[in-house]
């Protein structure tokens, strides 16, 4: 199975956010499973240029607005597969992945070339892989070039929605220069033009990052205005939750943080908290809870619930440790608190990159993760396996992915409230902190999410089931079309 994942942001070349972690985690997931993956991402001015192995082509022809530009597109050994980093300054050297005014122009470029790119790497892949809004164009270049050009005959494409909030919104008139003016109705949502909407058009099959999420899109209250068009397509869209690359999130090899543990020798934990409580400034209480958010700072994760909710989480005993970049009305919120209770409150406003999330996910005891919605959330993961307990509202893949800890049982590896209010977060958390006072139950707690295997290999098999049965379904498509 040929797989090209297309996707506008991965580890370990840019991120924003968990689809940069789960766009090279399944490359290198798929490929372990034996497929032969490959990825095709643009070359951001922040890409570490150590991460290349040198130019593969310089002269990838895209045909462009009635030009034909040549570019250069460069290779990476850095995942066990091929990674192809298509290099257009003029688009992606702009100091950030996300924001300018022309980001529809500059995906649709970057889907462009990557489909000028496929023709050019031999065989064609039975699958194209494309990821959230960015990625829609090549959707529905994808079905227009099947049918037009014998090469792509049997590629079929999977349209992964990790977030439908992000629609990719352009006026419609650029569709014309853009190349895409025939397919105007699939891109029209309420007088705009979306890329996220053609690209859940367009797509052969539709998946999901959740099997919630998948529910949960199909409703008025979550579909964003699309949940009709969830609908229509619920018989193709599979709801399939992210992984954790153990690899990179493991307290017994991570070099980010200041000792190793395990779940027979957990004293490095200590150290770690140690570590962060020096980082951020905080007294060295160590038997004092610290409970720890690392997030985009926007509506979905929840802020206005720990905005509301900020006196009654110190009243709690609590220390607060947050890492996030986004809107002002959140970093001045965080400013606020942390110069209220500087000792308490620990705060660092912008994209830290990953080290630093690391080292909180080590030192921290609880992981808070309040979210409006989830399409699945990967802290929650990566924080079971550094024994730090999630505290999550039962939404997405939240609730797909963490246990509600049951004491009469044993079992369960976090907590979870149901509303979307203060007062039931605050609940949760004194919970949460009164078996943190308890050491013979946290431990089990901890123990419970240590040894939750959350591994990509389960996810990627249900990827390959997945290119399967669309692979399976071109062929006969073509063969009885002949
Ligand atoms: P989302 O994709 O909605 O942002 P996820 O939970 O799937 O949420 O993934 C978020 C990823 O981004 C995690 O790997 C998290 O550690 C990382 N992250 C978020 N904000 C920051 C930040 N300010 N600095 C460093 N890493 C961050
Ligand atoms: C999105 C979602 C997040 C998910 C991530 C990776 O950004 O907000 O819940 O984990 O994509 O799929």
């Amino acid at each position: 199975m040929r797989v090209a994942i297309l996707s506008s942001e991965a580890v370990p070349f840019a991120k924003t956010g968990g689809l940069a972690d789960v766009s090279g985690a399944l490359t290198k997931a798929l490929h372990a499973a034996g497929a032969d993956s490959f990825l095709i991402t643009p070359l951001y001015d922040q890409v570490d240029r150590g991460l290349l192995s040198g130019t593969f082509i310089d002269d990838l022809e895209v045909e462009w607005r009635g030009k034909r530009p040549r570019i250069p597109v460069w290779i990476s050994e850095a995942l066990n597969a091929p990674t192809y980093l298509i290099d257009a300054p003029h688009y992606f050297a702009r100091g950030k992945i996300y924001g300018d005014v022309d980001d529809f122009e500059r995906f649709a470029f970057f889907c462009r070339a990557a489909i000028a790119l496929l023709r050019r790497l031999g065989d064609a892949p039975e699958v194209v892989h494309c990821n959230d809004w960015p990625c829609g164009f090549a959707t529905v270049e994808m079905r227009a070039r099947r049918q037009q050009e014998e090469f792509f005959a049997n590629t079929r494409t999977v349209f992964s929605i990790h977030n439908l909030a992000y629609q990719g919104l352009f006026k419609p008139a650029d569709l014309w220069w853009l190349g895409f003016s025939e397919y105007t109705s699939d891109f029209m949502l309420k007088g705009t033009a979306s890329a996220l909407k053609a690209g859940i058009i367009a797509a052969d099959a539709l998946s999901t990052v959740s099997p919630r999420y998948a529910r949960e899109i199909q409703t008025p209250e979550q579909g964003y205005g699309l949940d009709w068009l969830m609908r229509a397509r619920s018989d193709r869209l599979a709801g399939i939750a992210n992984g954790v690359d153990y690899e990179i999130w493991n307290p017994e090899t991570d070099t980010d943080i200041a000792a190793h543990f395990s779940l027979d020798a957990v004293a490095g934990k200590r150290e770690c908290k140690l570590d962060l409580l020096r980082r951020f400034g905080l007294p060295e209480e160590l038997d004092r809870p610290i409970i720890a958010i690392i997030s985009r700072l926007v509506g979905q994760k929840g802020y206005d619930l720990i905005r509301q909710a900020a006196g009654g989480i110190l009243d709690a005993g609590a220390f607060f440790i947050a890492l996030g970049a986004g809107a002002r009305e959140y970093e001045d919120f965080l400013q606020s608190w942390h110069d209220a209770a500087p000792n308490r409150v620990g705060i660092y406003k912008g994209y830290a990159g990953e080290p630093l999330a690391h080292q909180i996910e080590a030192g921290a005891d609880i992981f808070l993760m309040p979210s409006l919605f989830e399409p699945c959330g990967l802290n929650q993961m990566y924080s079971m396996r550094y024994g730090t307990v999630p505290v999550v509202r039962a939404t997405g893949g939240l609730d797909d992915t963490v246990q509600s800890y049951d004491v009469a049982t044993n079992k369960g590896n976090g907590f979870k409230f149901g509303p979307y209010s203060a007062p039931a977060m605050l609940d949760k958390i004194r919970e949460a902190i009164y078996f943190y006072t308890q050491p013979d139950i946290w431990v089990k707690i901890q123990r419970n999410g240590m040894t939750t295997d959350n591994s990509w290999s389960v996810a990627a098999n249900k990827y390959l089931e997945l290119y399967d049965e669309i692979a399976g379904a071109g062929q006969n498509q073509v063969q009885s079309s002949r």
